[in-house]
């Protein structure tokens, strides 16, 4: 399974420090949590941290937008390092236009879907994206508990892809840790966001290799 852990839960007086750990961890990607204080209430960081983290990254960015017209703020994540650009489904008036916006930069794109939307409302937009980032906490915050509920989610979007002979990657986000992640796979993600479970244990580059089933 993929794993992104999410820098929302590092040390951001000592930044460099939580990006050399994931770098030189068994983590796939970097989770980027972008909120506006207006889609979610809270706000996290924008531009001038992605800038300053880009030369020291070693795997892509994996960019969670939690802000209104994210259409806007296209060009301007691609320019900032972004491989793979994630849009809410609630926060796009025009979401096909958004996905083929983010595809004409060259980026990954994904739809996410907060925990009361349910899945049938990406029908349409499955065979156009590269991600689906199913959200399992309400977005704004790291630390939450996991939604149980998710797990049905997961299932159901896994047989929609799979009856579709869709290949999107199903990314799951909010209250994973070593605790529930093999239920979050076998449900069948192939991707988790870990934000807590990660910065916050002992020993974060042991709780990847865990949480990559390497331990
Ligand atoms: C929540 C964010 C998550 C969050 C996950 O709004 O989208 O990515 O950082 O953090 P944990 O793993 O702590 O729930
Ligand atoms: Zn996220």
């Amino acid at each position: 399974m993929i794993l992104s852990p999410s820098i929302l839960s590092a040390n951001f007086a000592n930044l460099q420090a939580d990006i050399q750990m994931v770098n030189d961890s068994a983590a796939d990607w970097f989770h980027i949590d972008v909120m506006d204080g207006v889609f979610v209430p809270n706000i996290s960081f924008g531009f001038p941290v992605l800038k300053a983290i880009q030369p020291i990254v070693r795997k892509p960015l994996d960019v969670h937008l939690m802000i209104v017209h994210p259409e806007k703020y296209v060009e301007r994540f691609h320019a900032a390092g972004a491989e793979i650009l994630t849009v809410h489904y609630e926060a796009c008036s025009d979401l096909k236009r958004t996905i083929d916006q983010i595809h004409a930069t060259g980026m990954k794109a994904g739809v996410s879907i907060n925990p009361e939307t349910p899945v049938n409302v990406l029908e349409e937009i499955l065979p156009f994206v590269d991600l689906v980032l199913v959200m399992s906490v309400h977005p704004g915050f790291g630390g939450q508990k996991f939604i149980p509920e998710s797990i049905a989610k997961i299932q159901e979007l896994r047989k929609m892809l799979n009856a579709r002979g869709l290949n999107a990657i199903i990314e799951v986000d909010g209250g994973i840790g070593l605790q529930n992640f093999a239920d979050v796979e076998a449900a069948g993600a192939d991707a988790i966001v870990a934000g807590a479970s990660v910065f916050s244990s002992a020993n974060p580059k042991e709780t990847v290799s865990k949480l990559k089933g390497l331990l």
